[in-house]
């Protein structure tokens, strides 16, 4: 990478689904980027079409961001660069659907080493240079799923409250910083295959670029949350305020009825 003054939002998760859409809104403001995610030809043939719409600098880098030791280069990678990043969008995620017992402990692995680990390091790592430069946001990706317990996708929603509460406690502790903390918390969104095949029937979803269109206004607004839906946001607020014995039955059952058989 040569070193430039031009500023970048990094996206993990860019090459499909709701990280695309982010990249794509984010092109549409002009905004220069450098995508993530670990397969590289998707990554470069959206960088392509993204700098040839939009007319803006569009970087790549394929990177296995559950792997430590791989993370580790490319963040030293990224030091080395002097580029500055003063939007970071950590929207890499994996889901996790059915029994506990029943799990592939290494995907449980990898879930935990993706949604946890890889998003606290890239704060951690990100944050610190976006303090030096004087300021910079950090969008991190939950769901609404972030909001209660969630039997079925136990590990994949806690993880997710993890990302719900770390943001919000990172956002009060670098205020004086200068850097911006916001969490994103989508309902359903209509973006990968086996999303569509499991939520076909509901009518729920939105797409990709509408939950990205509005992360990205709400963005601009410094917003701590963003909840795109109206009805989400109902059901965020039915999450926390129902009694919570109720919440984890409902949440399960509604869970288990999606679950893959
Ligand atoms: N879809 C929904 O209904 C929904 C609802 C609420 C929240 N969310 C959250 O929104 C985010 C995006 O979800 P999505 O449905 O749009 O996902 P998706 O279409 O499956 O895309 C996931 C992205 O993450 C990348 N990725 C996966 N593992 C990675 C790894 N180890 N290292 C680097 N990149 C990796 C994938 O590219 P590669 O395969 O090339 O690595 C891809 O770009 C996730 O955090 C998800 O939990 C989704």
């Amino acid at each position: 990478m040569e070193n430039s003054m031009t500023r970048y939002a990094m996206i993990t998760g860019a090459s499909s689904g709701l990280g695309l859409a982010l990249a794509e809104a984010l092109a549409r403001r002009g905004r220069s980027l450098i995508l993530v995610a670990r397969q590289r030809d998707p990554l470069e043939s959206i960088a392509v079409e993204l700098t040839q719409r939009f007319g803006v600098e569009v970087l790549f880098r394929a990177c296995d961001l559950g792997e430590p030791l791989r993370l580790s280069g490319f963040l030293l990678e990224l030091e080395e660069s002097e580029r500055q990043i003063d939007l970071l969008v950590n929207c890499a995620g994996v889901r996790s659907h059915g029994h506990f017992l029943a799990q592939d402990w290494g995907h449980e692995q990898d879930l935990i080493e993706l949604n946890i680990l890889a998003l606290t390091r890239l704060c951690h790592v990100l944050g610190n240079a976006m303090a030096v430069q004087g300021g910079g946001q950090i969008l991190n990706v939950a769901s609404l799923a972030a909001f209660q317990p969630t039997p079925w996708m136990s590990t994949y929603a806690a993880s997710k409250a993890y990302v719900l509460h770390f943001s919000e406690s990172l956002r009060e502790e670098l205020k004086k910083t200068g850097v911006k903390v916001s969490v994103l918390c989508p309902g359903p969104v209509r973006s990968s295959n086996r999303t569509v095949e499991r939520l076909a029937h509901s009518s729920l979803p939105l797409s990709p670029e509408q939950v990205a269109l509005q992360a990205v206004r709400a963005l601009a607004k410094n917003r701590a949350i963003i909840i795109p839906g109206r009805r989400n946001r109902w059901l965020a607020a039915a999450g926390r305020f129902g009694s919570r014995w109720l919440v984890r039955k409902v949440s399960g059952l509604v869970a288990k009825a999606y679950a893959p058989h």
